[in-house]
């Protein structure tokens, strides 16, 4: 996550908004006199959902949260960032750091880099054989980057130190370990390695896998200032586009998984590296699905480990609803209804790697058919106890009784208690009192603060400015077809700078020049997230659709404002009601022409 996302997702639009302005609830959205205009009817509408604003009257323009303090304090983007950043409490990179960063990113690329080349040398023989014995194809192997760390105590050390990288340098990116007498050496050596991309893509670090019965099993880069395992999914570059069209992220543990996934087709799957997921893991996704697919063995749902994680996942995924019920006293109760974490049960002993290349439909059937967590938990527990005992449901209470507790929506709550109060045999207010003495210790990471604050169930609208500013950036011969488009289409206030740099300048080189330096980053991430080949007219129609998309949901947002404006209108103020009339025909108009692809916009 870059800081700026950090930022915006900590840092609630509903809650920095009403400081300036008296907001009023407008069904899911709150309204308000415009701060930028004087007044008299509420045309200003903040979309909590999408962390958005927007103004339909004379000044016709919105934002987020970052757009609103820029406008209302008058400050460039730099400083809004800055203070909302002191606000919520993120750090944000100096320019120094920045610049260490990019050379840890720089030297991991370089690895990733010689890794694959060792892997096609005489030397990967032996390995490639490994990777074929596993069924994995070339072609899968090379997307993701599969390399092979060289034997040897310091070959990769040596081959860093003659491209003129700091032997310090090395060790902070993990790549090398030691010191002193024993000496300063490879962290990985004859492993399997996979590079571990962030989520823009870059490589972070690696897991490096043990070609025999060797252990560790997996070593990997240990936490460095651009690693840290819990803060990313693996996979999940290469699979975003996927669960936002597939609408579901299904989780597994391994990389392996993921490959096997990936390779056959189902590439809406990403790892959570063999721990239960965390809040930045959930916050990583929570802009593009709200809905979770965890593949489990259900063998192992019993074990005290496993409920323990299930737990901490389980928490990671409702962090929003205590959120909402915090400070701001706003229950956000739809962001949180449309939240599900799910369980897909494998065939006993077997991964998902397993299962997908010996019974790949056996997969997808078991991923359709997952279950909310819950009443897998209902179905699974019961039978593991002696319920026939009172220790033995006193044991079953201890173990579900957490993810009783912090079920946020009080009717699927009220549900359980009563499942489980018979299945017990105790009455409900008995049960009640029970679930809420038991209290274990929280799992670990419960309790931070809430990840991110995201949409639910509306369609990615990060990834679909990004692909749009992606395919403009990176292809000149788009320019003529992208003049048209709206900087208002970009909900996003650093893809709206974006899009308005790319067009007043001509070349990338200017816009890298004019960018404000906290928008570097993301333009990095811009110019390097994966595409698919495609030939130019292939670039024209995504472009094309893309652009439908942004322009699509441009319209309906005002579309729907205008309805929930009207639902309270002045029906006295006819010039105001026509003109509401007038708007209407036109948004109309303008949907009308992206269905029937009359109007590329
Ligand atoms: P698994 O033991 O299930 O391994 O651990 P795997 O991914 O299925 O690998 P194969 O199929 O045996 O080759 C799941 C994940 O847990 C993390 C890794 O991310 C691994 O992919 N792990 C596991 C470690 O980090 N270290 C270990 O020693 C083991
Ligand atoms: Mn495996």
């Amino acid at each position: 996550m870059t800081a700026v996302q950090d930022v915006k997702s900590r840092a609630d639009i509903v809650e920095v908004v009403s400081e300036h302005v008296t907001l009023q609830k407008a069904g899911r959205n709150y309204k308000a006199n415009c701060p930028f205009h004087a007044e008299r009817t509420p045309s200003f509408i903040v979309f909590p959902e999408r962390q958005t604003w927007r103004c339909f009257g004379a000044c016709a323009t919105g934002g987020d949260v970052i757009t609103f303090v820029m406008k209302v304090e008058n400050q460039d983007f730099a400083q809004a960032l800055a203070a909302l950043a002191q606000r919520t409490g993120v750090q944000l990179p100096s320019r120094e750091q920045r610049s260490r960063y990019d050379g840890l990113y720089r030297l991991n690329d370089e690895a990733s880099e010689y890794f694959r080349r060792v892997l096609e040398s005489q030397e990967g023989a032996n390995a490639r054989e490994y990777l074929r014995r596993r069924g994995l194809d070339n072609e899968t192997a090379h997307r993701f980057g599969l390399g092979l760390s060289p034997g040897g105590r310091e070959v990769l050390l040596r081959h860093l130190l003659g491209r003129g990288h700091a032997e310090e340098q090395v060790l902070a990116a993990g790549l090398a370990t030691g010191s002193g007498a024993g000496g300063v050496r490879d962290m990985f050596q004859r492993r399997l390695m996979f590079p571990i991309l962030d989520s823009s893509g870059r490589v972070a670090g690696f897991g490096g896998r043990a070609l025999d019965d060797g252990t560790p099993k997996y070593l990997n880069t240990p936490r460095t200032p651009v690693f840290d395992k819990g803060g990313i999914l693996y996979g999940l570059s290469m699979a975003r586009e996927s669960i936002a069209g597939a609408g579901s992220a299904v989780i597994v543990e391994g990389y392996m998984d993921v490959i096997a996934a990936h390779q056959h087709g189902f590439s809406n799957v990403v790892a959570s590296m063999g721990t239960a997921l965390t809040e930045q893991q959930v916050g990583l996704l929570r802009n593009v699905t709200s809905n979770y697919v965890l593949a489990l063995d259900p063998d192992n749902a019993g074990r005290e480990a496993t409920l323990r994680s299930l737990e901490s996942s389980w928490r990671a995924l409702q962090i929003d609803y205590v959120r909402a019920g915090g400070r701001s006293g706003i229950v956000f109760s739809q962001r949180h209804l449309n939240a599900s974490l799910n369980v897909a049960p494998l065939p006993t002993g077997r991964d998902p790697d397993e299962l997908i290349r010996s019974a790949p439909g056996e997969w997808e059937r078991l991923v359709a058919e997952a279950q909310p967590l819950m009443d897998f938990l209902m179905d699974a527990l019961p039978p593991r106890f002696d319920l026939g005992s009172d220790d033995g449901r006193r044991q079953l209470l201890d173990a579900i009784a957490p993810f009783v507790r912090s079920e946020g929506n009080p009717f699927t709550y009220r549900r359980y208690l009563r499942r489980l109060a018979e299945t017990v045999a105790l009455s409900e207010p008995e049960l009640e009192r029970y679930v809420w003495r038991s209290q274990r210790q929280p799992a670990a990471g419960a309790g931070r603060r809430a990840a991110s604050a995201g949409s639910a169930g509306v369609p990615a609208p990060v990834s679909l400015e990004e692909h749009c500013l992606s395919l403009l950036l990176r292809h000149p011969e788009l320019r003529e077809r992208g003049v048209d488009i709206l900087p208002d289409y970009f909900e996003q206030s650093e893809n709206r700078d974006v899009f308005t740099k790319w067009l007043a300048c001509d070349t990338i080189e200017e816009i890298g020049r004019s960018v404000p330096v906290d928008l570097a980053d993301h333009l990095h991430t811009l110019l390097n997230t994966d595409e698919p080949p495609l030939n130019i007219k292939e670039r024209e129609r995504s472009l094309h659709s893309v652009v439908n998309r942004l322009k699509e949901r441009y319209y309906k947002v005002q579309e729907l404002a205008l309805l929930e404006g009207l639902e309270d209108a002045d029906w006295t103020d006819i010039a105001g009601l026509e003109q509401s009339q007038d708007r209407a025909r036109e948004i109309n108009q303008q949907l009308k022409g992206l269905y029937s692809g009359t109007d590329s916009g």
